[in-house]
């Protein structure tokens, strides 16, 4: 082996142990759950937002609802207790899915982003998500999605 097939070949490896690498924390970063889907909208457990990191109890920013049932996923941002917010997973400016990363939603299509709230923070989309009530009762999450 050469010196420039070495080189070439130490990068690749090194790339792909990063890419893997990322990769795999996304993975952990993100969960996706069904919630029970009732007559007006979505029943999720709060318990759903907690993790743990060094062993310690954390919460998760959002966690991605993906069911059979529904056109386009929701994402649901946890901003206390008593403070979420629910988003159709729809970019408004043509409806790609979007995908979640932080506290911000993006559009691979044309490049929009939506903050956590579900408002633009850049184009070319110009209105804001649709978003859903969320109440807190009784230990669960309800997003009422009567409005869809
Ligand atoms: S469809 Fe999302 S930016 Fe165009």
């Amino acid at each position: 082996m050469d010196r420039r097939e070495f080189i070439k070949n130490s990068c690749t490896a090194c790339l792909s142990a990063t890419v893997i690498g990322t990769a795999l924390s996304s993975c952990r970063a993100t969960k996706y759950i069904s919630g029970t889907l009732g007559s007006d909208g979505l029943f999720i457990d709060p318990k759903e937002f907690v993790t743990t990191q060094n062993g310690k109890t954390v919460y998760r920013a959002f966690i991605i609802v993906r069911n059979d049932t529904l056109q386009y996923p929701v994402c649901v941002y946890r901003f206390n207790d008593n403070e979420y917010s629910a988003l159709w997973m729809s970019c408004t400016h043509q409806g790609t899915e979007l995908q979640a990363s932080g506290d911000r939603l993006q559009c691979t299509a044309h490049g929009s982003e939506f903050d956590s709230k579900g408002a633009v923070k850049t184009g070319p989309a110009n209105k804001s998500l649709r978003s859903f009530p969320v109440s807190v009762s009784n230990n669960q999450l309800f997003i009422d999605m009567r409005a869809i």
